[in-house]
């Protein structure tokens, strides 16, 4: 498996200080993404796994200092879409042959744990994986959710830097977040965490703790994705994240963690026109293709930019099978639950 004689290679464990070493040296990249790549074909095989991606409601009662959705952003036309059409949606979605589906929103208290359970429920019924990316939730909700059928759970903890995190969410608590990720790893969920890359005052440093985090926690699933500045909110005139150093998170992430779930994610898309393949060949093993009505998609900006806000679901997956099969991978026909659970 190792190509080549190098000082990173012989190193079984990854400390802080080489992760850091990494992401500073930037001569090696493409030896670092290929090995990646070698890794995840190694470990999950060339099967990548399609996720289809409903954006249920924009509405928000946080206020990330990044985020387009934040409840402060009143520029933005914010919609719900009802419970039944959010089943409707997946039995579509489940016709086009998904085999997950992922359920997102901002933290909309609209949809109560009986509603939430209501539509993981008719979801369920329709025999795929369920994914939910809802917010921060308690115990109790988050054990319905559970009880209701709902599999994997992404939430990501965005930064592992808490002094950053404070800045970015100043009226969020970073040990409640440590305290959802912890009881949905106890209730069973598989968990999908994450962070964005070239926040404002970031430093490597806290990237190599994020990437240790996301061993440490667990994860089933790594999300990564550059930070691209919102015009309706307080970062706006901040730097976009460097699409390579996001990928190099992704792919020391992929180095440490193996066989875990990682997405090529829209926001390295967004930044790079082949972004989704390039990841996919860095380390990525997933892809979440949009499967909400064109109505919607560009109402739910979380960052500008974002790909296939005029695409119809079917478009959607037309263009990206096509471009998986490009590069010899294959569709998965399975749920494509973390291995090892
Ligand atoms: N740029 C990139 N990603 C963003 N997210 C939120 N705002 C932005 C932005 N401006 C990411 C967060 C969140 C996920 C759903 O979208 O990491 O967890
Ligand atoms: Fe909605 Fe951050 S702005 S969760």
């Amino acid at each position: 498996m190792i190509k080549q004689n190098n000082n990173y290679l012989i190193m079984k464990n990854f400390t802080k200080e080489k992760i850091i070493a990494i992401l500073k040296d930037n001569t090696q990249n493409e030896w670092l993404f290929s090995l990646a790549d070698e890794i995840r074909k190694e470990n999950v095989g060339d099967e990548v796994h399609l996720r289809g991606l409903i954006e249920f409601s924009n509405i928000c009662k946080r206020t990330c200092k990044y985020c387009g959705l934040r409840c402060e952003n009143k520029e933005i036309d914010r919609y719900r879409i009802q419970p039944d059409d959010i089943i409707k949606y997946s039995q579509k979605a489940v016709e086009m042959g998904y085999k997950t589906i992922v359920l997102q929103s901002g933290e909309d208290e609209y949809y109560s744990c009986d509603v939430m359970c209501e539509i993981i429920k008719g979801i369920k019924n329709l025999d795929v994986a369920l994914t939910l990316s809802i917010g921060e939730r308690s115990f109790d909700d988050y054990k319905a959710f559970k009880d209701a059928g709902a599999d994997r759970y992404l939430l990501r903890i965005e930064t592992t830097d808490k002094d950053l995190y404070k800045q970015m969410h100043p009226y969020m608590d970073f040990d409640n977040r440590i305290r959802c990720l912890k009881d949905l790893k106890t209730l069973g969920y598989e968990l999908g965490t994450g962070c964005l890359v070239g926040l404002p005052n970031q430093t490597v440093e806290s990237l190599a703790d994020d990437i240790l985090f996301f061993n440490k926690i667990g994860a089933d699933m790594v999300g990564i994705g550059p930070f691209i500045p919102h015009p309706n909110t307080p970062l706006k005139d901040f730097k976009t994240g460097d699409f390579t150093l996001a990928l190099k998170v992704m792919a020391l992430t992929r180095i440490i963690m193996k066989d875990i779930n990682i997405p090529a994610t829209t926001a390295m898309e967004t930044l790079n026109p082949n972004g989704r393949i390039i990841a996919l060949q860095s380390g990525a093993n997933v892809v979440m293709p949009n499967v909400t009505t064109r109505e919607y998609r560009a109402k739910y900006e979380i960052y500008p930019g974002k790909i296939c806000v005029n695409e119809e679901p079917s478009q959607c997956r037309h263009c990206i099978e096509a471009k998986i099969k490009s590069i010899g991978r294959i569709i998965s026909k399975t749920k494509g639950f973390h291995k090892t659970c």
